[in-house]
């Protein structure tokens, strides 16, 4: 495979087995609510927890990334266990993934500034997510918080967090596609400046079309918080009952026949509804769409509610036993961040090195150095 060919996007299946090179993928959510939607389940989640059974995967809470738009701190805590609890109710197996918190693995800080360092003003400037997201929280500044310098720098830390791990592919939906852009110009600039393998150039993974789940309001924009004001969106962990209502309320696309099928160019409502239904019952998209096919939308709707309640249900029960062992929950993600940092530190030192900065000789794969004080205080004071 060339480094510039991209995953079929029909297909979530992985490459042949036989694939030379490294078959490492990488992917995150930022915790920027308390419940993840539909549309991050179907389009992201669920295809991680495909994905783990054929790749050495790495799956994080992108908590740093969170940082850029200065959330509130307990919120933000709360926000992290919440979504790593999601990742585990939706599938995500910590014996097969690496499961782990950003901040708790600091090369991806570090790595962070050396890429800031390699990457344009221009270039960084370039950004759609960036000028967004900045022209949003400009247009409040008087309101307390314009865009920060981070916000800016988030395309550099994205690209630190995969090359962190020499990741070969890197599954995400296409408004991430233009940051996966960055981070292989990114990595082949290093490659040019600082020699052949300094950094592994990742390929985007993006998603198929079907796992791209639209609001339910307006099947125009994709399901987030900010469309539609959240009444087009089904969150994870709401009362399912306020699921059921959400699809039942679901835009339709006008249609004196009820047709059914699966075409999100001219029937965009009913295209996004046949996706939901498969993705919760497992069902093909045709078997759906032939079951309903004239019979009047309402007899869909009622019986995808039904099917999205039942998919919920046992999906909240076990989030929610992890949420309510936050101990066990912290150590499974303890165990995630070290088993993730010992796979990144040896990646950050190879690049360390490549740039001139002047390593010590004793590593430091959490061993103090030599006569350096230690934070119990045993060798004398910090600073
Ligand atoms: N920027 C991604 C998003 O908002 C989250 C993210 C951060 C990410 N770092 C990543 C995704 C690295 C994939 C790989 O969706």
């Amino acid at each position: 495979m060339s480094d510039s060919e991209v995953l079929p996007v029909t297909s979530v299946l992985p490459p042949p087995i036989e694939m030379a090179g490294p078959r490492r993928i990488l992917s995150g959510m930022q915790p920027t609510s308390d419940s993840l939607h539909l549309g991050n389940y179907i389009g992201a989640a669920r295809q991680w927890v495909e994905l783990q059974q054929n790749f050495e995967a790495l799956f994080f809470v992108a908590d740093l990334h969170a940082l850029t738009v200065n959330p509130d701190p307990a919120l933000l805590r709360e926000r992290t266990r919440r979504t790593a609890a999601q990742y585990l109710a939706a599938g995500i197996d910590p014996s097969k993934s690496i499961l782990f918190v950003q901040s708790q693995v600091p090369q991806h800080a570090e790595l962070g500034w050396l890429l800031q360092c390699q990457t344009g003003f221009g270039e960084a400037s370039r950004m759609t997510q960036f000028k967004d997201k900045s022209a949003r929280l400009a247009a409040g500044e008087a309101a307390g918080g314009g865009p920060t310098v981070g916000l800016f720098a988030y395309p550099m830390l994205m690209a630190a967090d995969i090359l962190l791990y020499d990741s070969a592919y890197v599954p995400v939906g296409e408004d991430q596609r233009q940051h996966l852009e960055l981070t292989r110009d990114i990595a082949e600039r290093l490659n040019a400046r600082f020699g052949a393998g300094t950094a592994v150039v990742p390929k985007p993974y993006i998603q198929k079309e079907t796992a791209k789940i639209q609001d339910l309001q307006n099947p125009a924009a994709k399901m987030s918080k900010s469309s539609s004001g959240g009444r087009g969106v089904v969150w994870l962990l709401e009362p399912p009952k306020a699921a059921i209502k959400a699809i039942k309320a679901a835009v339709t696309d006008a249609d004196p026949d009820y047709r059914v099928f699966y075409d999100p160019e001219t029937k965009p409502g009913i295209s996004n509804l046949l996706s939901i239904f498969s993705a919760v019952t497992g069902l093909p998209i045709a078997d759906i769409a032939a079951e309903y096919d004239g019979r009047g939308y309402g007899y869909l709707k009622v019986d995808l509610a039904q099917a999205v309640s039942s998919f919920l249900i046992p999906f909240q029960e076990r989030a929610n036993m992890y949420l309510s062992d936050p101990v066990q929950l912290d150590a499974i993600l303890a165990d995630g961040a070290a088993r993730a940092a010992a796979i990144a530190e040896p990646v950050l030192e190879r690049i360390y090195d490549r740039f001139g900065l002047l390593r010590p000789n004793y590593g430091r794969l959490n061993v103090p150095a030599p006569g350096l004080a230690t934070l119990d205080g045993g060798a004398g004071i910090v600073g």
